[in-house]
């Protein structure tokens, strides 16, 4: 009898333990994991700003939170990882802003529009100011919530021969990230723009599947690409960066405090990321130079006069597509 009684005493508290396990949310029993995807190096500016905010994010929670991050498309490429984070497969990516026009926001390719950005004080007022808080803010009905724009650097070209004026360009087959915008940047210079994702781009143009590309420096030095480019022109032509974003279910479901610290760790993660962009792109130029695989070419102030001519109408020609409004708001903001 006794027995019995201590047995269903046992059974009802492990009753209660279960139930109130059941009842509580899922970040009560462990931490909470956010997983990091991204497609670039560890060492690049991305790579080593997803490391930072791992750290920031896991000391500033005392360990509430774990961060863990997945560089050089490890998990996912660049589409893919898009469709994981809309599924809760992964919590949080960086993609270049060049990547988002398939989730339907077009928007995002005002980026790439060549020769938009004089300078990165120009460019930090369109990302720091109001129309970067409103194209974040036309992520939500995506199910992404947009945390903060990290950056990259402007893009130079590389080929296997020189890359001086437009007609260089003719027929060329060059790499580019998924926008509509660099296609018709590269066309309008007369070469063939391929879309190919980040992971396969240096392999393509290892096996001669692509003949050049566009990219930063520190993304052409960490995949290697001068390796087997051997002409690459300073031309500065267009930026790349990115938008640090999240599942926005995940990202609400936080208990307030945590989303608050992680907000935090977002922001010392960011200026951190800002001051070493400029710096892993002017060593990757020089690690460039100094692997003596390739050479380097400055344009002329008339060549980039000419270049300039070349790309131009592009402006023009993708307005309507990215709206019409983004692009003037952009080119107001920047005294274009
Ligand atoms: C590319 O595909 O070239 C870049 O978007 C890679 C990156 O994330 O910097």
């Amino acid at each position: 009898m006794q027995i019995s009684v201590l047995a269903a005493r046992v059974l009802l508290s492990v009753c209660a333990v279960l139930a109130a396990l059941a009842a509580a949310p899922a970040w009560a029993q462990g931490p909470i994991v956010i997983k990091f995807s991204h497609v670039t190096a560890p060492d690049t500016p991305k790579g080593m700003a997803a490391e930072r905010f791992k750290e920031l994010a896991e000391r500033m929670t005392n360990g509430q939170v774990r961060v863990e991050v997945y560089p050089n498309s490890q998990l996912y490429k660049d589409r893919e990882e898009l469709e994981a984070l809309q599924l809760g497969a992964v919590q949080m990516l960086a993609p270049s802003l060049a990547k988002f026009s398939p989730l339907g926001v077009k928007e995002f390719e005002a980026f790439d529009l060549p020769y938009i950005f004089p300078d990165k004080a120009a460019l930090y007022k369109v990302t720091e100011g109001r129309i970067g808080a409103d194209l974040l803010r036309k992520l939500e009905p995506k199910g992404i919530t947009g945390l903060a724009f990290w950056d990259n650097g402007f893009k130079i070209m590389s080929a296997n021969k020189p890359l001086l004026a437009p007609r260089d360009f003719g027929g060329l087959r060059m790499r580019i990230q998924a926008s509509k915008v660099l296609d018709a940047q590269m066309r309008a210079l007369g070469a063939r723009p391929q879309v190919l994702a980040f992971s396969e781009a240096a392999p393509a143009l290892r096996d001669g599947v692509v003949e050049g590309t566009e990219n930063t420096p520190s993304n052409m030095y960490t995949q290697r690409m001068h390796e087997t480019q051997s002409h690459l022109t300073v031309s500065n032509h267009g930026y790349l960066g990115y938008a640090v974003i999240v599942n926005r279910k995940f990202w609400n479901g936080l208990p307030g405090g945590i989303r608050a610290t992680l907000a935090r760790a977002m922001r010392e993660a960011t200026a951190y990321e800002k001051t070493i962009a400029q710096r892993a792109n002017d060593e990757a130029m020089e690690q460039i130079r100094a692997a003596g695989t390739t050479t380097i070419h400055t344009l002329s102030p008339a060549q980039q006069a000419e270049w300039r001519r070349a790309m131009l109408p592009v402006v023009g020609q993708m307005e309507n597509r990215i709206g019409k409004d983004t692009v003037r708001a952009i080119l107001r903001e920047v005294g274009r």
